[in-house]
């Protein structure tokens, strides 16, 4: 399994997944018919979409996880210069992991890889929104070390990285 910068040869894996993941998150967490969403809402759905895939591919900061050559996972993230009176902050988007790629530890690499990278870039912080109902992702920033006090944005401190 590798972790790897996003390019245009993942375009159509990736969005595939990311849209399975959403669909999955509608159908458990959201408690909606997945159905009832138009075509036409369903396009601009996630960051992989054809307005903002190359906005993140560009921003450096998102990432694969493909095991023989299939994406498994994926991270979409970018640096915003100024957030909550913090300077240069990661802001993570979205990621998911194929369901049957699940606890093998996929998230939790793009994660870390995301975080070194970031810190790399000069980032000294990541905002990653979390939904309190979704114990999958609460569990894993958890493990990562991020703080989620009001369990909607998480934080990770990078001087620690
Ligand atoms: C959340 C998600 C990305 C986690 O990916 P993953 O590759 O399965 O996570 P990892 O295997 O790296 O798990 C790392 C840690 O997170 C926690 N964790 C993750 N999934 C868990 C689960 N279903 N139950 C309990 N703990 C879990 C555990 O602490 C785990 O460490 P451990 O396996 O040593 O106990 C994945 O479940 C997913 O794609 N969910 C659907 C999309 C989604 O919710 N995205 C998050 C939006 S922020």
């Amino acid at each position: 399994m590798e972790i790897i910068p996003l390019t245009d040869e993942d375009r159509v894996s990736v969005r595939m997944l990311e849209l399975a993941c959403i669909r999955e998150y509608v159908e458990t967490i959201m408690e909606q018919n997945w159905e009832d969403f138009d075509q036409e809402v369903r396009q601009k759905l996630g960051a992989s979409a054809s307005g903002s895939f190359s906005h993140y591919r560009d921003a450096g900061l998102s990432f694969v996880a493909k095991e023989s050559n299939k994406v498994v996972g994926f991270i979409f993230a970018q640096i915003i210069p100024w957030i909550s009176g913090i300077e240069k902050a990661v802001w993570v988007e979205n990621m998911g992991v194929d369901p049957e790629f699940r606890r093998m530890g996929i998230g939790y690499l793009l994660m870390r890889r995301l975080a070194e990278e970031g810190k790399k870039k000069g980032a000294n912080v990541i905002h990653s929104s979390i939904s309190p109902d979704n114990i999958s992702s609460l569990l894993l920033h958890k493990k990562l070390n991020f703080l989620a006090e009001d369990r909607k944005i998480a934080y990770l401190d990078l001087s620690d990285i």
